[in-house]
């Protein structure tokens, strides 16, 4: 018998539904919200009102997208946590409702184990590779950077954490003091290619053993652009690019150093990567050089599975099928998991 999981994804600003069978995508839909650009971040208020507003158009078509009746769904995943709360209530709140009405099975999903989850999406038409177990995986988004041992599908273990700022932070950070929009990762990426990776140099901080820390280099960055200014109020405007592929390779070369270091730690050479910040560019070639010379078995996953999206809540949610991990209506939503 095939399995269909309808996926809801609401933990920070994008908005996404899917709906997967038996562990391929049959739609993956998300609503960003361009709304935070201006702000510099992300709005919390706003962001659960524009979920209150996009989640049940998003639902309707991404069941139309699949080509299936809501009748043919089994189960409901969604994400419970870690994000912002409010926004996770939106998603929660319906996906309950959702499996009341059809009365099928609710699963929590969480987030973080979703993105690394995202290796194992399968697409109609691809070739597919998948990892195998154990696997070794640098989780790094907006709001964390980790390094995890996979030992099968639901079980992981975090060796190696960020003690302050996550990667993604360190990007929307130190792009803020450039007076770039929120997130600044991808532009920071954008312009870094046309830029000179060692034109400057930041401070690279020294954490113990498999941890990282990004806040001193934001420090670092903010005090040198001040300095850089006072003598020349155009300086970002001018170096621009050569700022971005500094920065960028300041924070990728600390990203691949400490899972290099896990990965001779753990003898484990089947490694991916994860999240938001997997879609640069920099990290994804340092990656591959890095796997060249260390004969890795490197995944690597396609963008639209780097940022927030339902498929990878969806996946999660099959293979908790598949175990019969269901929740209660009782389950609420959690900021920190
Ligand atoms: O995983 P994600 O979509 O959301 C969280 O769970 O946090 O990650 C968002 C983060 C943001 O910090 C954004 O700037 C960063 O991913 N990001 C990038 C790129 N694309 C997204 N950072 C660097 N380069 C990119 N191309
Ligand atoms: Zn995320």
């Amino acid at each position: 018998m095939s399995v269909t999981i309808l996926a809801i994804e609401s933990s920070c600003d994008d908005t996404s539904v899917a709906v997967i069978r038996d562990g391929y995508v049959l739609s993956n839909l998300i609503a960003n919200q361009d709304i935070h650009m201006s702000y510099g971040g992300v709005v919390p208020e706003l962001a659960s009102r524009a979920h209150q507003a996009n989640i049940v158009p998003v639902t309707h078509q991404a069941i139309k997208n699949a080509g299936i009746k809501v009748e043919e769904i089994n189960a409901v995943a969604f994400t419970r946590g870690p994000g912002l709360l409010g926004s996770l209530l939106v998603g929660t709140s319906f996906a309950k409702g959702f499996a009341l009405a059809l009365d099928i099975p609710l699963i929590e999903v969480n987030h973080l184990q979703a993105h690394v989850m995202a290796h194992f999406i399968l697409d109609k038409d691809k070739e597919n590779r998948i990892p195998s177990f154990p696997f070794l995986c640098l989780l790094v988004s907006g709001g964390h950077t980790r390094i995890i041992v996979m030992k099968s599908h639901l079980e992981m273990e975090v060796i190696g954490n960020t003690i302050d700022d996550a990667a993604g932070e360190a990007f929307d950070k130190c792009g803020k003091v450039m007076g770039f929009p929120y997130p600044a990762g991808p532009l920071i990426d954008k312009l870094a290619k046309e830029g000179n990776k060692n034109a400057y140099t930041f401070a690279r901080p020294s954490v113990k053993g498999l941890d990282f820390s990004f806040s001193g280099l934001k420090t670092s960055f903010l005090y040198f652009l001040r300095d850089r200014i006072k003598e020349d109020p155009d300086f970002i405007e001018k170096h621009k690019a050569d700022l971005c592929a500094s920065l960028q390779h300041v924070i990728v070369s600390i990203l691949i150093g400490k899972l290099t270091k896990a990965s001779l730690q753990t003898g484990i050479s089947e490694i991916g990567i994860a999240g938001g910040v997997s879609a640069n560019s920099g990290l994804r070639n340092g990656m591959k050089d890095e796997a060249e010379k260390r004969n890795w078995n490197l995944f690597i996953p396609e963008f639209k599975y780097t940022t927030d999206n339902a498929a990878m809540i969806g996946i999660t949610g099959y293979y908790k099928y598949l175990r019969g991990e269901f929740s209660g209506q009782d389950v609420t939503p959690l900021a920190r998991l």
